[in-house]
């Protein structure tokens, strides 16, 4: 398999953290450059904070970069209810030794892109709020041309978590996502539809948490959290949202892609943050639907890849230590 280079910008998070887990328990999927941090479920701080002690939980050499504390035009909203005080739940981690980078995350990204080697691009995998990478777009519309594609994890073709038709991610940064759904660089659009059955089961969690395998039992840590404090609880199942950008790049397979143009909502009335997905392929040219919008996912086949990824990466780190 082809090894990519990755960016993820993310705000962990509980399913963040699974996220960044996934993305070390699969080296030769993923050459991460760096992870950024972006204000969303909680303050910049407190998931800048976190991405540093996951970086060095997880066994990672990983520059952690600060990026936007909040929404470019809106206050910033975060989601403690779902991803408790701290960001993860109830896993309390070591205190990382790393500090972070000096520099802002946009301004990094920056630098990063315009330094590749003439020809190589590199795939952003936004996990949070789009305001880093609209920021970084509108500053520098020249990375464009060094962005081979953007996987995020938000929106939904259908319904959505935080309002009836919104999803978390845009609805904090409805204008962020316009500014990047236009830019012209291929998307694939990990919205609901599909991360919605990208779950874990209370007995999965439950096993997690019960288990001598480090990184698994963090794990379980925090989406027991969420899976026990949240509106979730009579879902009885807890979706891990973050990972399907990332397990999208390796199992393709198990996702069912379709073709659309990208759009959202970005009034004040109740539909703010409603991504529109337009497939109406018979108005439309081909090159124009240029996302690619997952519309649903083999539950089972996630369960099965993810938890074998963490328990592999708890057993390196084991062999390491
Ligand atoms: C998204 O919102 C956040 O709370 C999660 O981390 C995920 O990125 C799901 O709507
Ligand atoms: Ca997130």
């Amino acid at each position: 398999m082809e090894k990519r280079k990755i960016i993820l910008d993310c705000d962990p998070g509980v399913d963040d953290a699974l996220a960044l887990a996934y993305a070390a328990a699969c080296p030769d999927a993923f050459e991460l450059l760096a992870v950024t941090t972006v204000g969303g479920n909680q303050t910049i701080e407190k998931v800048t904070r976190n991405a540093l002690d996951l970086v060095e939980f997880y066994g990672l050499e990983v520059p952690v970069v600060k990026g936007m504390a909040g929404a470019i035009v809106r206050e910033p909203l975060y989601a403690p209810e779902t991803h408790g005080e701290s960001g993860l739940g109830s896993c309390v981690l070591p205190t990382a030794s790393h500090s972070v980078e000096e520099e802002n995350a946009v301004l990094y990204m920056h630098k990063l892109l315009m330094g590749l080697p003439e020809g190589e691009k590199i795939t952003l995998i936004p996990t949070g709020p789009l305001t880093n990478i609209a920021m970084l777009l509108k500053l520098f519309p020249e990375v464009k041309e060094k962005i081979r594609e953007i996987l995020f994890m938000g929106g939904a073709a259908c319904g959505g978590n935080v309002t009836p038709c919104a999803e978390f991610n845009i609805y904090v940064d409805p204008e962020a996502a316009k500014i990047v759904f236009h830019a012209g660089i291929p998307l694939v659009m990990c919205g609901l539809d599909a991360t919605l059955k990208c779950c874990l089961t209370r007995s999965q969690v439950l096993k997690m948490c019960q288990s001598g395998n480090k990184v698994a039992k963090a794990c379980g840590d925090m989406v027991g959290f969420y899976l026990e404090n949240t509106a979730n609880k009579y879902r009885g199942v807890a979706s891990i949202h973050d990972v399907v950008p990332l397990m999208y790049l390796i199992h393709p397979e198990i996702f069912t892609p379709k073709r659309m143009i990208l759009d959202v909502d970005c009034s004040e009335g109740v539909s703010r943050g409603t991504t529109i997905c337009d497939f109406r392929w018979w108005k439309h040219e081909e090159e124009e639907m240029t996302a690619l919008v997952l519309m649903d996912a083999d539950s089972s086949k996630f369960q099965e890849y993810l938890i074998t990824a963490l328990y592999e990466l708890g057993e390196t780190l084991k062999g390491g230590e």
